[in-house]
């Protein structure tokens, strides 16, 4: 592996002791949540500023050292791994909420403020931000993996929140993508581009992101269905019925028992949604009710309704954990996850192939998912190191992901393709994943940007 010590000596000239080469600091940014490994990073270091992300690119630049950027170290396919050595630019210091404007509904953040503090933030403005991965993740990792969460059937994506980006590009150059404006038609959307890119073209410095008012009522409920196909069936119906859900997550029988088992809950274990409407008062009364109807078609049984702010808290903490409570299933078992995303048209069809897939496998694991996108996750257990585990996992994860392309859809709705996925991008784009590759050497002609993940490698 190249040394990149001048480099880490330039940077340490910079930010002090800010910059790390202890193996504990390594390690602790050698990690992943899944199965992915990688070794540590050869540094860390912790910038405060714009300015110093800047100067620390330009030197890395100059010498042509790998900089991974990392938030809160949660995202699911290998994304921060230092897969060709280098340093990782830890962002987390930068955590501060610049500005909140109620009126314009906005908010300027660094990348280093996560979902849950910039919400507590927002309490008293009649404002939130809606998007919520499981995780407590960073906004800025949230942005550079284009992620969602259970509210994305309402509110959209980080795709919808992000309005405008500081971004600093390989050599430091710091530009701004967007502006605060609701819309706008000048020239290239940077923004797009930089949303979703997982660092592979520049660091993600500030945020300005769109948010919503906080609804007047809210009611969640939990709703239990005699078979995945009454589960999946009421929620295409529901969707082409335009029932306004702000809310509408599946969970089949094995996560109900993470559920369960973790949460100290009792529902039964059978295929559920967990659904929530929000609104005025009558709007809510009036889609739970059209909601009930189609439910009761599929045969949907057991409403269990939770009004009050602390049981809707817990039933949305309960689905937000339930990956971690997924992998207490199996002590010691890491999780290989899958992520497709496919036309409503198809959901049904394709959890029920996802559900085959795992039995013919012999793979224990579950099924959950954001349905009202038509995006779910199997999370399939294995024993770490264990090959053989993981060829199988894989067999089932890639034969997924390929129905998922053959019926128009994607390999991945929101977790992103860091390294795990990657392996798919020319099925899924074709011709198009080379057009990805110009546009970071176009940006990044040292190739320093997170290597190895999204784009191909380079010629
Ligand atoms: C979830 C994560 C795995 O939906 O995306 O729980
Ligand atoms: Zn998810």
């Amino acid at each position: 592996m190249v040394n990149h010590q001048q480099a880490f000596d330039e940077i340490r000239d910079v930010i002090g002791d800010r910059l790390s080469q202890k193996k504990a600091d390594r390690d602790a940014h050698g990690q992943s949540e899944t199965w992915h490994r990688a070794p540590p990073p050869d540094a860390v270091a912790w910038p405060e500023t714009t300015e110093e992300v800047s100067r620390i690119l330009a030197i890395c630049n100059r010498h042509g050292c790998p900089v991974i950027g990392w938030g809160t170290g949660t995202s699911l396919e290998g994304h921060a791994l230092a897969v060709a050595g280098g340093l990782v630019l830890d962002l987390m210091r930068m955590d501060k909420v610049l500005d909140i404007a109620p009126e314009d509904m906005l908010a300027v953040v660094q990348p280093g403020v996560t979902r849950e503090a910039l919400n507590t933030e927002l309490r008293a403005t009649g404002l939130f931000f809606p998007i919520d991965p499981g995780a407590n993740a960073s906004l800025g990792g949230m942005a550079a993996t284009r992620a969602s969460g259970t509210m994305a059937v309402r509110y959209g994506t980080m795709r919808d929140a992000v309005l405008a980006l500081e971004v600093v590009l390989a050599d430091g150059t710091i530009i701004r993508t967007g502006t605060k404006a609701a819309k706008s038609s000048a020239g290239y959307d940077l923004t797009a581009l930089m949303v979703g890119s997982e660092g592979t073209l520049g660091i993600i410095t500030e945020l300005t992101l769109r948010l919503h008012g906080q609804p007047e009522d809210v009611a969640a409920a939990v709703c239990a269905f005699p078979t995945l196909e009454d589960a999946v069936g009421c929620v295409s119906m529901t969707m082409q019925s335009g029932i306004p859900m702000a809310r509408i997550e599946f969970l089949d029988p094995i996560a109900m028992r993470a559920v369960n088992l973790h949460s100290g809950t009792d529902y039964p274990e059978q295929p559920h949604l967990m659904i929530e409407f929000n609104g005025s008062p009558d709007a809510v009364s009036a889609n739970a009710k059209a909601f009930g109807e189609i439910a009761e078609e599929f045969s949907g049984q057991g409403f269990q309704w939770a009004t009050s702010p602390e049981d809707r808290s817990k039933l949305w903490a309960a689905r937000h954990a339930s990956y971690w409570a997924t992998l207490k299933l199996r002590p010691g078992a890491t999780g290989v996850v899958t992520d497709i995303c496919v036309p409503m048209s198809e959901l049904p069809g394709a959890v029920a192939a996802a559900a085959r897939d795992m039995e013919d496998a012999g793979i224990l694991g579950d099924i959950v998912g954001h349905v009202g996108d038509g995006n779910f996750h199997t999370l399939l257990l294995i024993e770490p190191d264990n090959p053989e585990e993981l060829a199988r996992a894989k067999e089932v994860a890639n034969a997924m992901a390929r129905r998922a392309i053959a019926v128009g859809g994607t390999v991945s709705g929101e977790h992103g393709i860091g390294i795990g996925k990657r392996g798919l991008m020319q099925e899924q784009h074709g011709p198009a994943w080379a057009v990805m590759g110009a546009l970071k050497a176009a940006l990044d002609p040292k190739n320093i940007m997170n290597p190895g993940k999204v784009v191909p490698d380079p010629a």
